[in-house]
Parts: structure tokens; C-alpha cells; sequence
């Protein structure tokens, strides 16, 4: 696996998510313990992005269960229908508040965060397996680039899932 990741010093997102997938690829290929990829994943968005907070909610016994994630400590558990990440699990569609204050029932783990992006990750089954959260201090923060470039992300992640033999 690699050891460094490396990217240019750019903020332009299309330039870094096209840097990151390959890199991301070398760095889940050959291990299969899924914790380990997520927590990895998270890292190297943080480090490629800098985004605030960057991680993982996991659908378990009917309720997301943060995951792997990178940033200041965070909500444990939240129910199916609440928030922008229960949203994103119950439509199974990736959301974009660009304005956190003005989505209804927005959970604030951190006042800091302004906008946010969540996907959902599918199972091989077609069930949720959970959600992709990242969350920006700044106001509209994540553009169609970004649903592009973290749809690449959830894509290893599902074939992960679907090599997954735990
Ligand atoms: N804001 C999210 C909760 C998770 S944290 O932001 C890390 C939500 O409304 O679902």
C-alpha cells in the first residue's frame, strides 16, 4: 500500500479528487477489513481537502453509528430520519445543504459547520449500508464537482463492500 500521499498544491477540487482516486485505490487494494479502508478513506480526504470533518456513518440495528472519520468529535448515533445524513439514508440520495441553518432538523455536532454534503453507500443488496458525511466551514461549500469526485469514493467503497468477507 502507499505510504505518502501526493498532490499539487492546487484548491482546484477536479485537479485533486482526479489525484486522490488513484492514490485511494492503491490504498484499500489487497486489504479487506472494511474499518481499516473507511478510516483510510477519511484520512486521505482530510488530507487532500482539508475539509472540516470528513467520515463515515453505518446503519446498525436501525440507527447510524458514526464510523471511521476525521475531525472534531462528533454525534455517535442519529436516528434514520433525522438530520441531513438521515435524509441522504432514507431518500438514498446524495443531499448538498448549502446553508446548514436553514435545513429542518440539521443535527450541529460542531457550530463551526456551515454547509455539508452526505451520500448514502449502497450493499451489494441494494440496502444502505451507510453514508458518506463531509462538512465545510464555510457556506456552500460543495458544488457538483464534488458529487462527481465523492461519488468515485463511494464507489470503491461499494465494490469494497462487495469483496467483503468478514
Ligand atoms: N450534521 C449531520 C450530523 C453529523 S455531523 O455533522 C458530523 C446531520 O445533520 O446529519
Amino acid at each position: 500500500m502507499a505510504e505518502n500521499l501526493i498532490f499539487s498544491q492546487t484548491s482546484d477540487r477536479k485537479i485533486l479528487y482526479a489525484e486522490m482516486l488513484p492514490q485511494v485505490k492503491a490504498l484499500v487494494e489487497g486489504e479487506p477489513d472494511i474499518i481499516a479502508n473507511l478510516a483510510n478513506i477519511a484520512a486521505a480526504l482530510k488530507e487532500a481537502f482539508g475539509f472540516f470533518w470528513v467520515g463515515f456513518y453505518i446503519e446498525k440495528q436501525g440507527e447510524l453509528v458514526l464510523g471511521p472519520f476525521q475531525g472534531p468529535v462528533a454525534c455517535t448515533r442519529i436516528d434514520l430520519d433525522k438530520g441531513v445524513c438521515g435524509h441522504a439514508y432514507t431518500t438514498r440520495e446524495t443531499v448538498i445543504v448549502p446553508n446548514v441553518d436553514e435545513f429542518p432538523g440539521h443535527i450541529a455536532c460542531s457550530s463551526a459547520s456551515r454547509s455539508e454534503i452526505v451520500l448514502p453507500i449502497f450493499l451489494p443488496n441494494g440496502e444502505v449500508f451507510g453514508v458518506l458525511d463531509v462538512d465545510s466551514e464555510n457556506l456552500s461549500d460543495f458544488s457538483e464537482i464534488d458529487v462527481a469526485g465523492l461519488a468515485e469514493i463511494v464507489n470503491i467503497v461499494e465494490y469494497l463492500l462487495r469483496n467483503d468477507t468478514q
